[in-house]
């Protein structure tokens, strides 16, 4: 049975988080196009409906990636055997995924500790009891570390010598634009050793229909997951949305190569949000967008690596051909 620790960094923060989500509304409000930060999806409702998401028949990446980590997980597992072995798993899910490639660790003796990183405490406590469903008695460490990520990696490059495997999986990498998945991807270069390796998820680019359908479900859960956003700022901001004036559509930018999410006033109105003191007009089928999900070529993603400091080990993809979960290692 292994230890389990969960511990929380302490981190300065400029403003406290409500006061942050009214700036990031005022500012994608006042926008032209008008956006919302994609931050706001994800409050206790909206996770519940994300989980919904991935079971979906349509929404092929949750899937395609178990396939990998299940039946390819093994390679990755021989880059380690033998060795010490911290898995820093960046914004925790419900752990079905991750405990596909624990269990080929585990068969191929790595010494390891499970370091589940988030900014949500109560994630951690969840994937936490999930794993102890799976396995009863734990079979290694797990330090849950409370905390933004390149906080929570530094802490753990400066006070321990392990070897360093970090997952960043699903589509989480998508919903940055290149300049913005560059800055992240130099940061965990920056507080990572020589040597160590990051999985990281990447969704690519198809036949346009399967990645339409995925962001336009039949069952309306993907709607209801945009919808949401509305209802949290009326919540937490005091706004007067109304969510039956908004229509949902995903569509393909054949241009930037990103599913784009956009809530569609179907209407001209005006939204008040009282924590801003502030009203915002909309115009009959005026946008908001809502989300990137950036799709990558196998050549944009070495192009990545190589242009902010990793090698490429190997890129493991499913049998449809739909994503690839690609193996880099730190040079410095
Ligand atoms: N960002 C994830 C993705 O690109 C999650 C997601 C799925 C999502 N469907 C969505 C985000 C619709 C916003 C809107 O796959």
């Amino acid at each position: 049975m292994g230890n389990i620790a969960v511990q929380s960094l302490k981190e300065s923060r400029a403003i406290d988080p409500a006061q942050e989500l009214a700036l990031s509304v005022l500012e994608g409000l006042s926008g032209q196009p008008k956006s919302l930060p994609s931050k706001l999806f994800y409050d206790d409702k909206g996770s519940e409906l994300f989980k919904k998401i991935m079971h979906l028949p349509e929404y092929y990446p949750t899937s395609c990636e178990a396939e990998i980590l299940g039946q390819q997980g093994a390679e990755v597992a021989k880059a380690l055997s033998g060795q010490k072995v911290n898995l820093i798993e960046l914004g925790c899910g419900d752990g079905a995924k991750t405990i596909l490639l624990l269990n080929h660790l585990l068969q191929n003796k790595v010494d390891l500790s499970f370091v589940p990183l988030d900014i949500s405490r109560a994630a951690i406590d969840f994937l936490i009891e999930n794993l102890k469903r799976e396995y009863g008695e734990i079979p290694f460490d797990i330090q849950g570390l409370v905390s933004e990520y390149f906080g929570g990696l530094s802490w753990l490059t400066e006070n321990q010598a392990n070897r360093n495997l970090v997952l960043f999986l699903g589509s989480n990498i998508g919903n940055f634009n290149e300049p913005t998945a560059m800055r992240f991807l130099r940061h965990l270069w920056h507080s990572l050793n020589d040597g160590d390796l990051v999985l990281i998820g990447f969704d690519l680019k198809k036949d346009l229909d399967v990645m339409y359908n995925a962001y336009n479900d039949s069952q309306g859960v993907t709607k209801e997951f945009n919808l949401n956003v509305l209802d949290r700022i009326n919540s937490v901001l005091g706004a007067d949305f109304n969510r039956s004036n908004f229509q949902h559509q995903g569509l393909y930018d054949v241009k930037s190569g990103a599913m784009e999410s956009y809530l569609i006033a179907q209407s001209r109105h005006t939204v008040m949000v009282e924590e801003l003191g502030k009203e915002f007009q909309f115009l009959p089928w005026e946008p908001i967008h809502m989300e990137y999900s950036y799709k990558y070529l196998p050549v944009e993603i070495s192009d990545l690596a190589s242009s902010t400091g990793f090698e490429i080990v190997e890129n493991f993809k499913d049998q449809k051909g739909y994503f690839i979960d690609s193996l880099w290692k730190v040079k410095k």
